[in-house]
């Protein structure tokens, strides 16, 4: 039996966030390689994308590719740009059918030129969905979103268009990419490793982690409710007591 009749529909996270990790021991694991291990993630992503927005998740976060894996052999970051464009130009029809709403956080600049325009132009071929805003977080880290961030803010108050009396975590909130969107609530990594390798550092101040050691590529809608059901039997008590909570 599914696992989907369980979920608690009035206590859905708004927003999930998702480090997809394992792809490449996937494909070794099959003596492939890594390359077909991102090709089979992307069935994966079209899975975790359909049964989240059919569940009712406002927002969920993907986290395709860090600034940190620029520093991969050329021929691997090649195959993932390539990769990207191709997936996103086929899978526009289906987001449309699913009225998904494409988003991309990061430094999309950095992205070679077919991939960006590819991005842009799907971003505005989906932008009227209102279902679910699936964002891609593309050449993303959170120290260079906050490092742009505090770029832009510095600017204002230089330009005299913000005083500084004004900076709080609302202004700040506004000035990352994630601007706009609730904090996830729920973090889910993939793949057995323990760490958030510099994702959304600001906005997982208080998201609950769920850790799987299942594999990207086989990441099924039915892990994504099992960590969903994990997430609701969690006690949220941001810095108060049980009793706290209790008595609201
Ligand atoms: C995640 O899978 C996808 C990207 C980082 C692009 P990996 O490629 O990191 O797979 P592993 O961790 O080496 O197995
Ligand atoms: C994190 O995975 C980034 C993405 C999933 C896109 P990595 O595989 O790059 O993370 P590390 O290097 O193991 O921390
Ligand atoms: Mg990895």
């Amino acid at each position: 039996m599914s696992l989907k009749k369980k979920i608690n529909l009035k206590q859905l996270p708004k927003h999930i966030a998702i480090i997809m990790d394992g792809n490449g021991r996937w494909a070794q694991k099959q003596g492939r390689d890594r390359t077909f291990g991102h090709q089979s993630g992307v069935n994966a992503v079209r899975e975790a994308a359909e049964s989240a927005a059919e569940l009712g998740i406002e927002y969920l976060t993907l986290y395709a590719f860090s600034t940190e894996n620029w520093s991969r052999p050329k021929s691997e970051v090649d195959a993932l740009m390539s990769l990207l464009v191709n997936t996103i130009e086929k899978e526009t029809p289906t987001l449309n059918k699913n009225n998904i709403c494409l988003n991309a956080i990061g430094d999309i600049e950095s992205l070679p030129e077919e991939s960006r325009n590819q991005l842009l132009k799907t971003i505005e071929n989906t932008s009227e969905n209102d279902r679910m805003t699936l964002n891609l977080a593309l050449s993303y880290s959170a120290r260079w979103e906050l490092t742009e961030a505090v770029k832009l803010i510095v600017n204002k108050v230089n330009n005299g268009i913000l005083n500084i009396d004004q900076i709080d975590q609302e202004l700040i909130n506004d000035h990352l990419n994630t601007a706009g969107m609730p904090d996830p609530e729920l973090l889910i990594r993939t793949s057995g490793e323990y760490r958030i390798s510099n994702f959304l550092l600001w906005q997982i101040a208080y998201a609950e982690f769920y850790f799987t050691d299942t594999l990207w590529p086989d990441f099924t809608r039915e892990d994504l409710y099992k960590a969903i059901l994990n997430y609701q039997c969690r006690e949220r008590r941001f810095g108060k007591t049980s009793e706290q909570l209790l008595n609201v």
